[in-house]
C-alpha cells in the first residue's frame, strides 16, 4: 500500500512562503538594526523599508501591500496598493510595519521588530493610517471574556475571574500616553498590576500570548489602526480574543475610511473582521525585547531571531538565523 501523502499546491506554496517572510524580516531587521542608537528614526525606518521591498519584490507572490507605510502620494514605497513580488503565485494581501517602534530603535531601547503579514488576497482590512482602541488577551478563555464597550475595571475582574486568580495577580500593558491617564488610574483603581511601555504595541498585543513568559494577561489602549491589523493576524495564528475600534473622530478622517472600504465607523472589529482568511505572520526583534532578541553583529556573522506562525496549523517557531556574507546576497 503507498503512503503517500500530497500536500495541496496552494498550501505546499504557503509552507515554503513561511520560510520566505522570515527572511523578508530579517533583512528589515538587519538593515535597521545598523542605526540602532544613532537617533535617526526615519533613517532607519527608510533602511528597513528598502530592504523589506527588495526581499519582497523577489517573492514567487502577486501580492498587494494593504497596510504600508502610507498613501500613494505620502509614501514613496510599500504604500498601500503598491504590488509586490514577481507577479506570478497566489494574490496575496500584505501589513507590512518595516520597523515598529522607530524610537525605541533611534534610542537602542528593548522592543522595536520588523514585522509583516501575509494572508489570502482580499482578506485582511484595509485599515487607515487613524488610531485604534484595542483591547486583547491571550487564548485559553471562554469567548466574550472581554468586551471593549465595558468598563477596563470590568473586563480586568472579568479576566481575573476566568483566569482564577485575584485581580493582583493579573498585568495589564498599555503605551505610556497622556491619553491614558483615565484608563492607567482605572487599572489602578483594581489592584491590577500595569506595565507601561513606550511604543511597540504590535509586540505589546502577542505579550498576551504566553503571560507565563511575558508576565502580560491584558493589553489595553489606543494605538494605531494599521499595528492592530498586524497585531490581528499574528493571533489569528497563535490564538487569543482582541476587540477594536477604529477611531474616526473627523469627517476627514472617515472620508478616508469609507474610501478604504469602511462604511460603518463604529463597528467592532474581531481578529476574524480584520484577519478574514489564512495568514502568516513573522516578526524579527531589531533591539532586545520580552519577546525576541535584538540584531547581533557578531565580526562576520549577522544573529537574529524571528518568531514566525501560521494560522492553518496554529505553528509557531522560533528562528535563531546566522547570517555571512549578507551585504554580497543584498546586492543580487
Ligand atoms: P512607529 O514605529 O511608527 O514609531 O510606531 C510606534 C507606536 O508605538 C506603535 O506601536 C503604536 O501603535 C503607535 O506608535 C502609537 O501611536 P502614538 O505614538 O501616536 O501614540
Amino acid at each position: 500500500m503507498s503512503t503517500h501523502i500530497t500536500v495541496p499546491p496552494q498550501q505546499l506554496l504557503e509552507r515554503i512562503l513561511t520560510l520566505e517572510i522570515v527572511r523578508v524580516t530579517e533583512r528589515a531587521a538587519v538593515s535597521a538594526a545598523r542605526l540602532r542608537g544613532h537617533g535617526q528614526e526615519k533613517a532607519a525606518d527608510q533602511a528597513a523599508v528598502d530592504a523589506m521591498r527588495r526581499e519582497l519584490n523577489k517573492m514567487p507572490i502577486d501580492g498587494t501591500i494593504v497596510i504600508g507605510e502610507g498613501e500613494r502620494d505620502e509614501a514613496p514605497m510599500l504604500y498601500i496598493g503598491e504590488k509586490v513580488g514577481i507577479n506570478a503565485g497566489p494574490k496575496v494581501d500584505i501589513a507590512v510595519d518595516p520597523l515598529e517602534g522607530t524610537t525605541l530603535c533611534a534610542k537602542d531601547m528593548p522592543g522595536s521588530i520588523a514585522t509583516m503579514a501575509m494572508a489570502d488576497g482580499g482578506t485582511l482590512l484595509h485599515a487607515p493610517d487613524v488610531y485604534m482602541d484595542k483591547i486583547a488577551i491571550g487564548p485559553g478563555y471562554a469567548k466574550n471574556v472581554i468586551d471593549i464597550d465595558a468598563s477596563p475595571e470590568e473586563n480586568i475582574k472579568r479576566l481575573a475571574k476566568a483566569k482564577g486568580v485575584p485581580v493582583s495577580a493579573i498585568t495589564a500593558l498599555v503605551l505610556e500616553r497622556p491619553r491614558h491617564e483615565a484608563l492607567i488610574a482605572a487599572i489602578r483603581s483594581t489592584g491590577a498590576a500595569l506595565r507601561l511601555i513606550p511604543d511597540g504595541d504590535v509586540a505589546g498585543v502577542i505579550h498576551t500570548t504566553d503571560p507565563a513568559k511575558s508576565g502580560i494577561d491584558i493589553y489595553l489602549g489606543i494605538g494605531g489602526a494599521p499595528e492592530g491589523v498586524l497585531a490581528a493576524a499574528a493571533l489569528r495564528c497563535i490564538g487569543g480574543q482582541m476587540q477594536t475600534r477604529l477611531i474616526l473622530d473627523t469627517d476627514e478622517k472617515r472620508e478616508r475610511a469609507l474610501k478604504m472600504g469602511v462604511t460603518d465607523p463604529k463597528m467592532i472589529y474581531g481578529i476574524e473582521d480584520m484577519a478574514k482568511g489564512d495568514c502568516l505572520f513573522a516578526a524579527t526583534g531589531v533591539t532586545d525585547g520580552a519577546l525576541l532578541s535584538g540584531v547581533k553583529f557578531r565580526g562576520d556573522v549577522i544573529e537574529t531571531e524571528t518568531i514566525v506562525m501560521r494560522s492553518v496549523t496554529g505553528t509557531v517557531r522560533i528562528i535563531k538565523g546566522e547570517h555571512r556574507q549578507l551585504e554580497k546576497f543584498h546586492l543580487d
